[in-house]
Formats: C-alpha cells, sequence, structure tokens
C-alpha cells in the first residue's frame, strides 16, 4: 500500500483525525480520513494500492458499511475495519478485522470504544511504520513503552473526576461553549464538542485554535466557556497566543494542560485541569478523558436523558 483512506463517522471520525497525524508523522504514509457519508456520495480517484480503513464501534453504522462497499466497487480491496463488535456485518464485510474489544457501549456516545480505537491505530501505525522501515527498533520500543504507559497515565486523568464535576458545575448553566486545540488535539477539541452536544445538549463547537481568529472569536464573550486541549508540546506556545486573544474579549478560558503547560500559562485561564505528564504522541488518549467526564458530569448536573 502507498496511502490509507480512513472512513467513518461521528466520534470515530474524530479517531481516525488524530490517527492522520500518526500516520504520516510516524509510518510517513500520506492518509485522507473522510466522512462516510460525503465519501460515498461523491466522485474520488481510487487508488487500488489504499488500504481502506474503516472505523465504527458498532459495525452497523449505515453511511460507514455503504462507504465500504462504494470503496471496493472502485476497485480498492485492501479493507481493514477497526470495531468493537467481532459479529457486525463490517467485520464481515472486510478482508482483515481489528477488534477493540472495548466491552459493551451502553450509551448512544462512544466513549471507551473511541481510546480503544485511537489505541488500535496508533499499533496500525507503528505496524505500517515497521514495514516501510520509517522506525528504528529503538524508536519502535519507545513508542510501545509510551503505550504500555498509558493505563497509569489512564488511572490518574481519572483521579481527576472530582475537578471535572466542580467544572460540570457551571457548564450545566451554560448555553453555548468552545473547545479549541492544534495538531493531534485539534480532533480531540471537536471531539469534546460533540460529547458535549450529544449528551448534555449544550451547543459547542470545535475549532482548530489558529482558526478562531478568522471568525469564531466574534463569538467570545464572558458567558461563551472556551476550552482549550493543549499539552506543552511544540504547538502550545501557538496555542497560549490564542489564548490570550480570547482573553483579551472577557472569553473565561478552562485550560486542559500538563504541569509545564499550566505553569507556562500563567494567569491566563480561569479554570485548569492538571492532566499527568504523558508521550506527546499517545496525549490525545489521555486528554479525551477529562473531556468524556465533562459531558457525563454535565448531563447527570442537568438531568438530560
Ligand atoms: C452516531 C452516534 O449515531 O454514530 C455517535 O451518535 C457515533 O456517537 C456514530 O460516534 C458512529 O458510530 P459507530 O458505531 O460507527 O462508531
Amino acid at each position: 500500500i502507498d496511502s490509507v483512506l480512513i472512513l467513518a463517522c461521528g466520534t470515530s471520525y474524530y479517531s481516525g483525525c488524530t490517527a492522520k497525524f500518526w500516520l504520516e508523522s510516524i509510518a510517513g504514509i500520506s492518509t485522507q480520513v473522510e466522512i462516510a457519508s460525503e465519501y460515498r456520495y461523491r466522485d474520488s480517484v481510487p487508488n487500488p494500492r489504499t488500504l481502506v480503513v474503516t472505523l465504527s464501534q458498532s459495525g452497523e453504522t449505515a453511511d460507514t458499511m455503504a462507504a465500504l462497499k462504494h470503496a471496493r466497487n472502485l476497485g480498492m480491496t485492501h479493507t481493514l475495519t477497526i470495531c468493537n463488535v467481532a459479529t457486525s456485518s463490517m467485520v464481515r464485510e472486510s478482508a482483515m478485522a481489528y477488534i477493540t474489544r472495548a466491552g459493551v457501549e451502553i450509551g448512544v456516545a462512544s466513549t471507551k470504544a473511541f481510546t480503544t480505537q485511537l489505541a488500535a491505530l496508533f499499533l496500525l501505525t507503528l505496524a505500517i511504520a515497521q514495514v516501510r522501515q520509517r522506525v528504528s527498533p529503538q524508536q519502535e520500543a519507545e513508542h510501545l513503552r509510551a503505550m504500555r504507559h498509558l493505563p497509569l497515565a489512564l488511572q490518574a486523568v481519572l483521579a481527576l473526576e472530582p475537578q471535572v464535576i466542580a467544572w460540570a458545575q457551571d457548564f450545566a448553566r451554560q448555553q453555548n461553549a468552545l473547545f479549541l486545540g492544534r495538531g493531534m488535539h485539534y480532533p480531540i477539541a471537536l471531539e469534546g464538542a460533540l460529547k458535549l452536544k450529544e449528551i448534555s445538549y449544550i451547543h459547542a463547537e470545535g475549532y482548530a485554535a489558529g482558526e478562531l481568529k478568522h471568525g469564531p472569536i466574534a463569538l467570545i464573550d464572558e458567558d461563551t466557556p472556551v476550552v482549550v486541549v493543549a499539552p506543552h508540546d511544540g504547538l502550545f506556545e501557538k496555542t497560549l497566543s490564542n489564548m490570550q486573544e480570547v482573553a483579551a474579549r472577557g472569553g473565561k478560558i478552562i485550560l486542559i494542560s500538563d504541569a509545564a503547560g499550566i505553569a507556562a500559562a500563567g494567569n491566563v485561564a480561569h479554570r485548569t485541569i492538571t492532566a499527568p505528564a504523558c508521550d506527546p504522541f499517545v496525549a490525545p488518549l489521555v486528554y479525551s478523558i477529562p473531556i468524556q467526564l465533562l459531558a457525563y458530569y454535565t448531563a447527570v448536573l442537568k438531568g438530560t436523558d
């Protein structure tokens, strides 16, 4: 294969958007991520040397299934599904399947399916990187070490629950919210907005932090909380300047970062959540937890179904 095409809907689409960063930067393979309901109805240029990856919690989402069949009809036969349900149609229809084994998703909004999709996609990245000789054995061992550290990092982030509950108490009174992120954390910001909309019925938008000034900044006032997902990585300084723009407009920033990021932000944030320090590549898995908890506790406090 010489490229990857990821097809998915909703939360699964956002895990694909995160994986694009890994696949292009670690495995050096050109990657496209498409919303299944768009891909299936548009004219596209098929490449038979593409690995078509469908992502789905249920393995039954009609648009994703149709997009998979569409890709196959266009001559793309290298198909892999990353799916949580071993007996699903998508697993049956795909040449290869990776079962995430997250356990049953009880609610419609997928949560643990998202983090396990990310874990699967990170492993897929390493497998492709290995075949393409883009990682040395040492680099591969380092990435795997970062993955093996994840259970500890996720335990630490789950311990932030009391802080998230306090934060959700403010949030439950809001009408609108913005979520900002850059790079791998841009899809995490989109996911934060989707989760909040889907389960607490609060209008929320996710934006690439650098895009804020091109329009959406007009929405910022003291009644619009702005959640910024920004570990202290190579993009942090850029995001900090976006936070300063928000603060200058009176916007209330909730910063989710690690200790170094919180210290670097000084008093620009109204509220902070300190995530454990972790490897920058696997950070999206860790940062998705506080935003899932925020949506959950806001929904509980609002009494939404
Ligand atoms: C939607 C759900 O209907 O389907 C989303 O509300 C979900 O939460 C999306 O992400 C895609 O589902 P699946 O099962 O294909 O991952």
